[in-house]
C-alpha cells in the first residue's frame, strides 16, 4: 500500500471513530479493526454504550474527558496512530495536548507553533505516555540524588514519570488500581483489595480514581459529585472488552472456543474473585493454583489444515492460536532477580511460566495484589528505554544505589524493595493498543517476547514466538 492511499484510509478510519465518538451512543459489540482482526466491546449491562455519561463529559477546565486518553477503538487506553491523526486533525490542539500532562514538561516549553507543539508532546505522540507525576514520600527510605530528564521536569521531590493509559475496561478482575497501585493504597486515603472487601474496597477506589483523574488530567476546578463518581465507576465496570474476530482465524467464539467479549463479560469476569488462582496459595477457598490460565482455544487444539499447514488459512491459523496458548501456560521459565517474588520468597531461581505472574484464569492480571519488577524500567534491558528520564536512588541506612527509568511502587510506600515494582495489566484486548509495558518500551507484542526471551533465557524458537503472538493478538 502507497504511504499517500494508507494515510487516505488511516484518515477516513479516524473519521468513522471520530462520527461515533460524536454519537450519543455506541452500537454494543461496535467492532473496531486493529491490526489483527476486531475488537468489541460488550455492555454487560445490556443496550448500547452511553458516550454522553459523565466518563465521556468535559468536567475540569481543559476539554479533556474520560475518554480523551481512554477511546474504546483503541482498546480503552490511546495509539500512538491515533493520536498522530488527532494531532493533524487539530493542528496539535486536542485537548489530549493539553500541556499539564500532555507534553513532556509543562514548562519551559514553547506550544506556539505546529512543531513546537508536535516536539512538546513526542511522547505521547511516538509512544502515547501521559506525564504522570507522584510526590517522593517524607518518611522514605531512600533519597532521590539525582533526576537526569532530557524534557526539563527534573525536580528531585516531585518525580515526572511517562506512562501509557491502563485500560478502563475489564475492571472487575482488578487486584489493585493504577501501575503502582496508587489508588488501593492506605497511604493514599484508598482501600487495598481484598478477597474479604470487595468489590466495594474495588468500587470506592474507582469512585477515588475519577475523582483524581478529573483534578489532575482534565484539571478540574470544582470535585466531582459522589454521583458523578459512582456513575463512573458503574460504567467503567460494566465494559468487556476484548478480541472477537480474527482476520485469519475467524470469528474467536466459533467451533467450541471461548475468544471475544461476550463470553468474558458474561462468565471470565462474573467468576473472578481476589487470589481466585494464586501460585503462592492465596487462594481463600483453598483451591489450589493450576499453571493452565487460559482454556479459551482449548477446541482449536487439534485443528489440521486440509491444506498441510500451507495454505496460511483459518485452520493453520486456529492451530497456532492454541499453540500460542498452551505455551503461555506451559513453557518454562526459570525466574530470577524479580522484586516481588524472588526476594521476598528468598529464591534465587523460580520455576514459573507466563502464569507464574499472569495467573487470573482467562483475563491474565495478576489474581492479588503484587507488583512486581521485571526489569521493564531498568537503564540496561534490552529494551530501548533511552527516551525517559534517570532517577538515581541511595537508601538513606545501607547508602546502596538503584538507578531506574520509574521507582514505581516505592513512590507510594516509601519502602527501597519496591523500587521499580509496578503491577501485572490484564492482557485482553492487546491488539488495539500497543505500545506494550507501562512505559510503551515494546512496540510489538513480538518485542515483548524478545523481552521476555532474553530476560529470562527462555529459548524461544521463531515458530513458539509466532504462536504467543498469534494467540496473544487473539485476547
Ligand atoms: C490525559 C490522559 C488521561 C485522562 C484524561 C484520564 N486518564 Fe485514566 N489513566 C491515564 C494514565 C496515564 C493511567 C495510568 C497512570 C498510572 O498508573 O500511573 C490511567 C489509569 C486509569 C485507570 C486504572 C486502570 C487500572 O487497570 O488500574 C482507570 C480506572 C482510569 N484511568 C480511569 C479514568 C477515568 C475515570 C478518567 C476520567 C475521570 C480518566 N481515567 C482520565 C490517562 C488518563
Ligand atoms: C515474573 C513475572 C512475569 C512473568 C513470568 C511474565 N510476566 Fe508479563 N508482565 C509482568 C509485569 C509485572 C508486567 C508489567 C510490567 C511493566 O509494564 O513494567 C507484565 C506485562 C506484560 C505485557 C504487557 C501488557 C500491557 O498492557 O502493556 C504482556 C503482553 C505480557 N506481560 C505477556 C507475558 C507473556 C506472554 C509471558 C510469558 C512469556 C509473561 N508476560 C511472563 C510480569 C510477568
Amino acid at each position: 500500500m502507497s504511504t499517500q492511499t494508507r494515510t487516505a484510509l488511516v484518515l477516513a478510519l479516524s473519521g468513522c471513530f471520530g462520527m461515533a465518538a460524536q454519537a450519543q451512543s455506541l452500537p454494543n459489540l461496535f467492532p473496531f479493526p486493529n491490526g489483527s482482526g476486531l475488537l468489541e466491546t460488550f455492555n454487560t449491562a445490556g443496550g448500547p454504550i452511553d458516550l454522553s455519561g459523565p466518563f465521556f463529559q468535559s468536567l475540569g477546565t481543559n476539554g479533556r474527558s474520560c475518554g480523551t486518553c481512554h477511546r474504546p477503538a483503541q482498546g480503552w487506553s490511546i495509539s500512538p496512530n491515533e493520536v498522530k491523526v488527532r494531532f493533524l486533525l487539530t493542528q496539535g490542539r486536542d485537548p489530549i495536548f493539553s500541556s499539564n500532562d500532555g507534553t513532556n514538561c509543562d514548562h519551559n516549553i514553547d506550544t506556539s507553533t505546529l512543531q513546537g507543539r508536535q516536539k512538546a508532546s513526542s511522547l505521547l505522540l511516538n509512544k502515547g505516555l501521559i506525564r504522570v507525576t507522584v510526590g517522593v514520600p517524607d518518611d522514605a527510605e531512600f533519597t532521590v540524588m539525582s533526576v537526569v530528564n532530557p524534557y526539563g521536569c527534573s525536580d528531585p521531590a516531585t518525580l515526572s514519570m511517562y506512562r501509557r493509559p491502563l485500560p478502563a475496561t475489564n475492571l472487575r478482575s482488578l487486584s489493585t488500581v493504577m501501575w503502582d497501585g496508587r489508588e488501593s493504597s492506605p497511604q493514599t486515603g484508598t482501600q487495598k483489595i481484598t478477597f474479604a472487601t470487595n468489590p466495594a474496597d474495588l468500587l470506592a477506589d474507582l469512585e477515588h480514581q475519577a475523582l483524581d483523574a478529573t483534578n489532575g488530567h482534565a484539571q478540574g476546578a470544582t470535585p466531582l459529585t459522589p454521583q458523578q463518581q459512582q456513575a463512573i465507576a458503574e460504567f467503567e465496570m460494566a465494559t468487556a472488552t476484548a478480541q472477537a474476530f480474527d482476520y485469519r482465524a475467524g470469528a474467536l467464539n466459533q467451533d467450541g472456543a471461548t475468544g471475544g467479549p461476550v463470553f468474558l463479560g458474561s462468565h471470565g469476569l462474573p467468576a473472578f474473585f481476589v487470589g481466585i488462582n494464586d501460585p503462592l496459595g492465596g487462594n481463600p477457598q483453598g483451591t489450589a493454583f493450576t499453571p493452565v490460565i487460559f482454556n479459551l482455544f482449548d477446541a482449536w487444539t487439534n485443528t489440521h489444515s486440509h491444506h498441510d499447514d500451507r495454505d496460511g488459512g483459518s485452520e493453520s491459523r486456529r492451530a497456532s492460536i492454541a499453540r500460542g496458548q498452551a505455551l503461555f501456560n506451559s513453557k518454562p521459565i526459570a525466574i530470577t532477580g524479580v522484586a516481588g517474588l524472588n526476594d521476598d520468597l528468598n529464591m534465587a531461581s523460580i520455576p514459573g511460566t507466563c502464569g507464574t505472574c499472569h495467573d487470573s484464569p482467562n483475563i491474565g492480571n495478576h489474581s492479588v495484589s503484587a507488583p512486581l519488577n521485571i526489569g521493564v524500567g531498568d537503564v540496561n534491558s534490552s529494551l530501548n528505554v533511552g527516551y525517559l528520564p534517570v532517577f538515581t536512588l541511595q537508601n538513606k541506612t545501607t547508602h546502596e544505589i538503584k538507578t531506574t527509568t520509574d521507582p514505581g511502587r516505592a513512590l507510594i510506600t516509601g519502602l527501597w524493595k519496591d523500587v521499580g515494582r509496578l503491577k501485572g495489566p490484564v492482557l485482553r484486548g492487546l491488539a488495539s493498543r500497543a505500545p506494550y509495558f507501562h512505559n510503551g518500551s515494546a512496540d510489538t507484542l513480538d518485542d515483548v517476547l524478545d523481552f521476555y526471551n532474553q530476560r529470562f533465557n527462555i529459548g524461544f524458537t521463531a515458530r513458539e514466538k509466532a504462536d504467543l503472538v498469534a494467540f496473544l493478538n487473539a485476547l
